[in-house]
């Protein structure tokens, strides 16, 4: 869908997420031939970069992080030159009026100004204030704001009071990059356009679901945020449950942002509290033998007696009439055996086999490959071939988005393209609304609470495992097992 021309300012810009994710994602937009002539992007911070300082940086961060392909010369000078720079200081008054001046002459109040806080939450209230005393804001204003959003529900509060006292909920856009993943919209797809899965798609027929996000990379480089985030917060706060919800929820009226809001709101408001014996929390430590300090979490971080899990296995259940019933198994962890993320549901047996026990029984079961080999299996039960009788096996229906859909399909977007565009567009649908963000706090406080006040101490596993073998006894004890890696 074309956009009109834009201004968007990155707060924040020489950090590492604006480098590495938000400006090249605007530079692969550009080059696909997404934004428009008379665009302004304005990379913000303290630095004292000129502007031609500030394009020389962002060139070589183009080439590192972008397809070689793309950095053309010329397509990289004509991108360049929307770019400019400005020395600000986002808690004092230093560069405003300079970023005043900058976004003057922006042709009426029509011209969409994204501000995009690439920054850390203390900062956002400062800049939200200046936003509004130094007159840079409109009905046309969006913001953009990163997770971590908040610490716990009482933090997620503070920040969404202070959002709301200077935007409307509809001009507040928070980034869950999970959601602007194609194989994650792709979830709705699969549930909401086709006959052949939602009649089933329930605790009638569904034996169990389990979500896999599984990393291999460690938290170098990362070490004081991490410590106090843990997995639980890094993860299965956001992008896990946004997963759950797309899996589980209701089919909205209308792919509309309110309307598939409101299911998913409805979603973490069924979910049960987590037993304390249905989670699993672990900590990568190096093989026996095995040497270098990402392999060893508390020496990444510098804390021999670090309780921080990087790795979290849970069992949760949704109490509504769709689900009760059925376990939802949740795991990632980082420093794993391999990356992936895959969502398996595991259909429940057919109720009888009429071919008798000795045939064997395969219960179907629907694998959906987020990342990588993204793509969908479904296992269907088909006779062994051979004279030998009637025995039952398993085969997969296979699709790869590779091999079905080419290039585009092996190369999908990166999320933040699709989300920066969203946002230009007014789209909020792959953004979360501050009260789904608090339900999910409302259901992680008490988990966190639990485990500190039992004292709890994560389970060392060696790095490049499959994770602490506790996390299999979590669904060996229901007779189940882990799918994928394990
Ligand atoms: C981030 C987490 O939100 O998501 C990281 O903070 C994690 O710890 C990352 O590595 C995973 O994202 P992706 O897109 O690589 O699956």
């Amino acid at each position: 869908i074309p956009v009109e021309p834009f201004d968007l300012v990155v707060f924040g810009a020489t950090g590492d997420l604006a480098r590495r994710k938000i400006l090249p994602a605007l530079f692969r937009r550009f080059c696909a031939g997404q934004i428009p002539d008379g665009t302004r992007i304005i990379g913000a911070a303290r630095s004292e970069y000129s502007i031609a300082e500030y394009r020389d940086k962002l060139a070589a961060d183009l080439k590192k992080n972008t397809n070689d392909a793309l950095c053309d010369a010329n397509v990289l000078a004509a991108f360049l030159q929307l770019v400019t720079y400005v020395p600000l200081d986002g808690s004092a008054e230093t560069g405003w009026p300079a970023l005043c001046e900058r976004l003057s002459g922006r042709g009426g109040d029509e011209r969409v100004q994204v501000f995009y806080f690439s920054v850390g939450p203390a900062l956002f209230e400062p800049l939200a204030e200046r936003l509004h005393s130094y007159g840079l804001t409109s009905a046309a204003t969006r913001i953009v704001v990163e997770k971590p959003f908040g610490h716990d529900l009482a933090s997620a509060r503070d920040l969404n009071r202070t959002l709301a006292s200077h935007f409307d909920e509809g001009q507040i856009y928070r980034i869950d990059h999970y959601l602007g993943k194609e194989t994650v919209q792709n979830l709705m797809a699969v549930r909401f356009g086709n006959m052949l899965f939602e009649p089933l798609w329930n605790s009638q027929y569904v034996d169990h679901i389990q979500i896999t996000v599984a990393e291999t990379v460690g938290v170098l480089g990362r070490e004081d945020y991490y410590e106090r985030a843990g997995a639980m917060r890094d993860m299965t706060q956001n992008h896990l449950m946004q997963l759950l919800c797309l899996i589980a929820m209701e089919p909205p009226a209308k792919f509309d942002p309110d309307a598939v809001r409101d299911e998913k709101l409805k979603v973490i408001r069924a979910l049960d509290p987590v037993e304390p014996y249905h989670i699993v929390r672990g900590q990568y430590a190096p093989a026996p033998g095995a040497v270098g300090r990402d392999l060893n979490y508390r020496e990444t971080v510098g804390n021999q007696r670090s309780s921080t899990e990087s790795y979290i296995a849970l069992k949760t259940h949704i109490s509504n009439w769709r689900w009760a019933g059925t376990p939802f198994y949740l795991r990632t962890g980082k420093r794993l055996k391999a990356r992936s993320s895959v969502i398996n549901v595991m259909f429940k047996d057919a109720p009888h086999s009429i071919f008798g026990e000795e045939a064997g029984r395969h219960a179907n079961h629907l694998k959906i490959r987020l990342q990588p080999n993204e793509g969908i299996t479904l296992s269907v039960t088909i006779k062994e071939p051979g004279p030998g009788g009637m025995r039952l096996m398993d085969v997969p229906l296979d699709m790869s988005f590779a091999e079905a859909l080419g290039p585009e399909g092996s190369e999908p977007a990166d999320a933040y393209e699709r989300l920066i565009m969203d946002v230009v567009r007014g789209n909020q649908t792959l953004f979360m609304r501050g009260d789904e963000v608090e339900a999910a706090w409302g259901w992680t406080d008490p988990i966190i609470a639990g485990w500190q006040a039992r004292g709890d101490v994560p389970k060392p596993y060696e790095s490049g495992s499959a994770g602490p073998g506790d996390a299999d006894l979590l669904l060996r004890r229901d007779q189940r097992e882990w799918r994928g890696i394990n």
